[in-house]
């Protein structure tokens, strides 16, 4: 039987501070008629001291199992796309898996740059069109304010802080992600990288006064290299699904540069009205981008059942990716049961008594049973 992977639930968060092109004009040496005109970015979000990669991807999750109605106990698998995680390790998506109370679920991290989500999309369709999993939540999140240099004009402008998640679900009726083109070129990793933290240039009080633990960018060449790739991994998504640009209703893609997106816009020779756009509001938000993009574009209105839709994306590594969506779910979704709801709030309150009882539990072992000292020598 085949099987095909259906988005059928989505959410975004975004934390609540705007950062407005004014108030960066105050940090630097920058204007906001500057950033409009050579970005279209008006303001972007930056999360609070509390807020994370992996509290915004919870947040983003839960929404997008709401609007799925679906059980966090049966998902199968959770990747987070994402170049800030929580910590090296554990990943975070094991932290957004252990707060969903989603038992059954593997989970990994993707770091494929801005690509990410699109990448954990082409990943997780897999798997399911392969009848290994049947429910997978793929999330992209980013706290960049966190790795962004404050004082360098040429990047801290660009960026900006979210997370979006999509519930993907097994289903034997066509439609779903129809393609995924995923894509590297290893020769241009200098080009977007934050070069401290790794094995190569472990941490140390050099280090950070050398700046290895900011986002490090040569924007003019990853420019150029997004405008090409833009258009070229568009086509070949569609072309992989057996469609043509004719048939494509709505373009979303990562959301870095207007400039960008209306290059590619031209290239593809694609009317108004067929590329989405939310980045004025936003900034990059790197893997988290193109699914808070998808949740507005839906919730807007501009996503309409058997639509069929592009997310493109480009990012560090350097990676590309783009899927053809063909959109099942009707609009606007049902509202779930009451009953059902509740389920989900007691699973995601049981997962913080089950986290909280455990450390105490092994707080309580090691006090009791003391490891018996060394009698070596
Ligand atoms: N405010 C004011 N001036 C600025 C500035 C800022 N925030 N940032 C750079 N400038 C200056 C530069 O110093 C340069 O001045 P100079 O000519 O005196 O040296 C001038 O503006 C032009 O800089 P340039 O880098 O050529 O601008 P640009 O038109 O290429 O725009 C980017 C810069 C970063 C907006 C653009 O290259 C870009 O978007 N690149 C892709 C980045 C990207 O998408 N990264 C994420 C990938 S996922």
């Amino acid at each position: 039987m085949t099987l095909y992977a259906h988005i059928v639930g989505w959410g975004k968060f975004a934390p609540a501070k705007v950062l407005t092109n004014d108030d960066l004009s105050q940090m630097v040496d920058t204007s906001d008629e500057w950033i409009q005109a050579r970005t279209g970015i008006r303001e972007r979000r930056i999360a609070s001291e509390q807020e994370t990669t992996a509290s915004m991807s919870i947040a983003a999750a839960r929404e997008a199992l709401r609007v799925a109605d679906a059980d966090p106990a049966k998902v199968d698998l959770i990747i987070v796309g994402t170049v800030t995680p929580e910590h090296l390790f554990p990943s975070t998506a094991c932290l957004v898996q252990d707060a969903l109370g989603a038992r059954q679920a593997a989970a990994f991290d993707l770091s494929a740059g801005c690509s990410g989500f699109v990448y954990a999309l082409g990943i997780a369709s897999h798997a399911i069109e392969a009848g290994a999993y049947e429910m997978a939540l793929v999330i992209g999140a980013e706290t960049l304010s966190r790795i962004v240099d404050w004082t360098d004009r040429r990047t801290c402008v660009l960026f900006g802080d979210g997370a979006g998640a999509v519930v993907l679900r097994a289903s034997k009726h066509p439609g779903g992600v129809l393609s995924s083109i995923l894509g590297a070129d290893g020769s241009g990793g200098e080009l977007l990288m934050l070069p401290g933290g790794g094995s190569r240039f472990p941490s140390t009080p050099e280090s950070v006064l050398n700046g290895m633990h900011h986002l490090h960018m040569d924007g003019r060449r990853v420019y150029r290299f997004a405008t090409k790739i833009m258009v070229r991994a568009t086509r070949q998504a569609l072309e992989q699904a057996n469609l043509s640009l004719q048939d494509l209703s709505l373009l979303i893609p990562h959301q870095a540069n207007q400039r960008i997106i209306e290059s590619a816009a031209r290239g593809l020779k694609l009317e108004d009205g067929k590329v989405f756009i939310n980045l004025d509001r936003y900034g990059n938000t790197s893997s988290a981008s193109i699914p808070m993009a998808l949740c507005e574009a839906v919730e807007s209105g501009h996503v309409k059942r058997d639509d069929t839709l592009v997310l493109v994306g480009f990012g560090a590594g350097l990676t590309w990716a783009a899927a053809t969506v063909r959109w099942s779910v009707p609009l606007p979704v049902a509202t779930p049961p009451r009953w059902r709801v509740a389920v989900r709030w007691a699973r995601y309150r049981w997962a913080a008594i089950r986290r909280r009882a455990l450390s105490a539990l092994w707080w309580l072992i090691e006090r009791l049973f003391p490891p018996k000292p060394d009698r070596k020598g």
